[in-house]
């Protein structure tokens, strides 16, 4: 069995040994900048993971697997210009460090560049695998429609909230789990129940992603502090805060999430002393590990052995109290 540490090292070979066209160096060097300055490299391995519960030979899924993480760093790089983040992973982001057009047009090749990976999957699944990356793609796009289109919206349920974080980040999840169980030539109803095993583990992670953009260590998180509450974005804090909260509460609230702030600090500070008075910190932990316990019953499913889920198994449970 590889470890998540082999298994991250593979995956950061085969991106440090991709072949680009050099044609137009320009646009090569964001994508070179992007996949150099970190990450955690979580949907590759969890794919490699996936696919060495069926197989020891995990050699077919690793280019696979390295498209999952082009096409995430793809979305990071664009989901920055649209949330207007200055820093990722402690680095300048790709549109401050260069600017727009450079960020749009390098996050463009890159999805290309992680279908090449995905047509070198084996001939055997290669159709499989191809769709259910795509369906997740576009399903990512639609659920940042979502998260663009609250940002504006006066409410947004809970259901609304998870409906828009299982499309925009859990179904990435999911299909990199399943990938890698189609690559490892799963049975069906396996490669299926690893879905739901990287569904619900993907609603934990933007909920505990969500909890580390207000609360979370900047320096270990490599994002900026209170983004979200800066941009008005609908996370589930302050979801939870608009549902829980009262009165002049209430409208203290929507004032504060309304328009553009003049002074973000401030902004920022009010809306946290908010959510520490109805305790929101504690109920998305809640939630979260809710998510989590969701995972582990889904990845009881499939049918292998306990002893040989353990690598997946430690890294669900790692991102309990994750802290980046
Ligand atoms: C960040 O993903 C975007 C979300 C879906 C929350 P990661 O937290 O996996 O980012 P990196 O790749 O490790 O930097
Ligand atoms: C992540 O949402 C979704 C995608 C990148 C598709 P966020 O906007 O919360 O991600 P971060 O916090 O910028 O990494
Ligand atoms: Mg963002
Ligand atoms: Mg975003
Ligand atoms: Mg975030």
């Amino acid at each position: 069995m590889y470890t998540q540490s082999d298994l991250k090292n593979l995956v950061d070979k085969a991106i440090v040994n991709l072949s680009f066209n050099h044609e137009a160096e320009k646009l090569i060097d964001p994508i070179r900048y992007i996949l150099s300055i970190g990450g955690k490299r979580l949907r590759p391995v969890m794919a490699l993971m996936s696919c060495n519960l069926f197989n020891d030979k995990i050699e077919e899924g690793v280019i696979p697997s390295a498209g999952l993480e082009i096409f995430h760093n793809f979305t990071l790089v664009h989901d920055d210009i649209i949330d207007q983040a200055p820093v990722r992973r402690n680095f300048p982001t790709v549109h401050t460090k260069w600017n727009t057009n450079q960020a749009i047009l390098s996050g463009d090749v890159m999805a290309f560049i992680a279908n090449d990976c995905f047509l070198q999957s084996p001939q055997r699944c290669l159709l499989k695998v191809f769709r259910e990356f795509n369906k997740a793609a576009i399903e990512v796009c639609t659920g940042q429609q979502l998260d663009i289109d609250y940002e504006r919206a006066l409410l947004v349920s809970q259901n609304e909230y998870l409906r828009m974080i299982e499309l925009k980040t859990a179904v990435l999840l999911a299909a990199s789990a399943k990938i890698g169980a189609l690559i490892g030539n799963a049975e069906d109803k396996d490669a299926e129940a690893l879905y739901e095993f990287g569904r619900n583990l993907g609603l934990a992670f933007q909920i505990q992603d969500d909890l580390l953009d207000t609360y979370g260590d900047s320096k270990l998180f490599g994002k900026m502090q209170g983004g979200d509450i800066v941009a008005n974005k609908k996370t589930i804090l302050s979801v939870k805060a608009f549902e829980l909260s009262k009165g002049r509460q209430f409208k203290h609230l929507q004032e504060l999430y309304s328009g553009n702030a003049e002074d973000s600090e401030a902004k920022v500070k009010a809306v946290m002393e908010i959510y520490d008075r109805l305790n929101i910190r504690n109920i998305t932990e809640t939630l979260a590990n809710e998510y989590i316990e969701k995972a582990f019953v889904m990845l009881d499913k499939v049918d292998i052995p306990r002893e040989r889920k353990k690598e997946l198994t430690s890294l669900a449970s790692s991102l309990i109290g994750r802290d980046k």
